[in-house]
């Protein structure tokens, strides 16, 4: 499953972690960036590298949302629903979305274009309510704002810049006394 050049980021990957074990989490991150969900045979080879049975691989993709273990679209949207946002509208955002592309939870469109996921806080709570598109993050976004991202990756298929960035307030040192 891995190329050579991959085998020997491994390597390099192995002398950092005195355990085996302790590379299940970096390991499982190259293979969904590599094929953008984790598989069986990317189970079994994660096993093998770090030294554990699948079982062990598997309870750590099924624990962590963030690891897909089934196809995603090319663009994940997320729409977070957890206090911050869902006090600014981000229950009513993630209806919207579902409603926009057609599908529900973690589920894929036809196209294989987008997915969907409603998720829990994302450390954006400042700029509530937020949906993100893979890495991107889209804070303080409206209703329109949320549906104009959708079209705007339909139309060009790329991720548009955010409107608003939110910069979190510089901490001085005498805030911390
Ligand atoms: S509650 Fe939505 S980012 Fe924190």
């Amino acid at each position: 499953m891995f190329n050579q050049e991959e085998l020997q980021e491994i390597e390099t990957l192995r002398k950092r972690y005195p355990e085996a074990k302790a590379m299940v989490l970096p390991m499982l991150w190259r293979v969904q960036e590599k094929q953008g969900w984790i598989d069986d045979a990317g189970m079994e080879a994660v096993a093998m590298v770090c030294d554990v049975p699948k079982s062990h691989v598997w309870g750590v993709v099924s624990f962590y949302t963030m690891f897909f273990d089934k196809p995603m679209g090319r663009y994940h949207v997320q729409v977070c629903t957890n206090v911050s946002c869902m006090l600014n509208g981000g229950e009513k955002l993630y209806a919207e979305m579902k409603s926009k592309l057609g599908i529900g939870h973690r589920e894929r469109t036809v196209d294989g274009t987008f997915s969907l996921e409603e998720v829990e806080c994302m450390g954006a709570c400042g700029g509530a309510p937020m949906i993100a598109v893979n890495e991107t993050f889209f804070e303080r976004v409206t209703s329109a704002e949320a549906s104009d991202v959708i079209d705007s990756i339909r139309s060009s298929n790329t991720i548009p810049a955010p409107k608003h960035i939110v910069q979190m307030p510089e901490l001085s040192p005498a805030a911390n006394e």
